[in-house]
């Protein structure tokens, strides 16, 4: 038997897992709502809070699990990608425990993670399978050979996907984070309502930068007619926005299973929680003969089952690493 806790402090979700033989047994997430204060997350607020909340969600997920600490085989943490003094709570905790039980420490890459939660619950995609990781932080078109062997063929030149959300909420007056609101507001729109540009980027990559400046161009345009312009049409903004993203990623998605021939298709990261790009995803998906993959809501955004079962994988291969390992706030796929 493997029992495996499982640690993600990359940005602002404290979270802990326990896996048992590739099962998820807890998976807990404190998150931090004093960045909705700031707009936005604060580096020097996240770490604080992943100190304060680390010890009391470990002990969660070991309590839910119904596991004792010392039947822990090993810990998996999120080495990177994120932020520096975020991962550095998750890594200083994992490498005590480690430490401290006489057990192995595994390193888990936070984008490969995201992935890896399509390998917690049934029915796991087989390799190799085409990947559109979409997060605050990233936009990828990820070609998934094997569990770690993965190769990027597209990713945003700008802008992620999940900041296109958040930043035209900004503009719009929302709170932070703003990606879950729009769709919220977005479901009682009329995605046909507003017209956005589609970037004309060639090959597999993306860019959202301009699709932010056009919303607020527009607003301005549309307020100096109407001071109450948002306030009256807030929701078709909302379904508009989210429909223009919604298309630029699937239109890409579409030109990347073509050029491949991989008809196996995933989504994974915060922005798969969205309800028009889950649900456009499986008109497209019956519509091309594709098998989609859409992880549950509670692996979508940042967790430690992903990097528990991910966790779990190494584990399986005795991949480990030593007590000398340090966070990196960049790191590859
Ligand atoms: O993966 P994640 O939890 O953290 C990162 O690794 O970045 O992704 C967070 C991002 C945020 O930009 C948030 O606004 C977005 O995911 N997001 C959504 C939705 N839920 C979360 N965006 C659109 N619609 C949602 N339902
Ligand atoms: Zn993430």
């Amino acid at each position: 038997m493997a029992v495996i806790l499982g640690i993600e402090s990359s940005c602002d979700e404290t979270s802990a897992s326990i896996c048992i033989d590739g099962e998820i047994k807890s998976n807990i997430i404190a998150g931090q709502a004093i960045h909705a204060n700031y707009g936005g997350v604060v580096p020097e607020l996240a770490s604080r809070a992943h100190q304060q909340n680390i010890i009391p969600t470990v002990d969660q997920a070991i309590l839910e699990a119904k596991v004792n600490k010392n039947d822990i085989d090993a810990v998996a943490f999120t080495r990177g990608p994120g932020l520096l003094g975020a991962l550095l709570v998750g890594t200083s905790f994992a490498k005590g425990f480690a430490l401290a039980r006489n057990v192995p420490l595994i390193e888990v890459n936070h984008m490969q993670a995201h992935i890896l939660a399509h390998f917690i619950d049934e029915p796991k995609p087989a390799f190799p399978f085409l990947c559109l990781t979409v997060s605050g932080g990233h936009t990828q078109i990820v070609l998934v050979k094997d569990y770690f062997e993965m190769e990027v063929l597209g990713q945003t030149l700008d802008d992620a996907a999940g900041e296109a959300f958040d930043k035209t909420a900004k503009i719009m007056n929302l709170p932070y984070p703003g990606g879950p609101l729009i769709d919220k507001y977005a479901q009682l729109g009329n995605a046909d309502a507003f017209q956005f540009p589609e970037p004309q980027i060639r090959g597999l990559d993306f860019s959202f930068s301009g699709l932010k400046t056009a919303i607020l161009y527009m607003i301005q345009a549309e307020e100096k007619k109407d001071a109450q312009f948002l306030e009256n049409n807030l929701y078709d903004v909302c379904a508009s926005v989210q429909g223009r993203v919604v298309s630029i990623l699937l239109n890409k998605l579409k030109q990347a299973a073509k050029q491949t021939g991989i008809k196996r298709i995933a989504i994974a990261g915060g922005v798969s929680a969205n309800s028009g790009l889950r649900s456009t995803l499986n008109e497209l998906g019956d519509k091309l003969g594709w098998t989609v993959f859409i992880p549950k809501f509670e692996y979508c955004t940042d967790n430690a089952a992903m990097i528990a079962i991910a966790g779990y994988h190494k584990f399986l291969k005795a991949d480990f690493v030593d007590q000398g390992v340090a966070p990196l706030a960049r790191m590859h796929v």
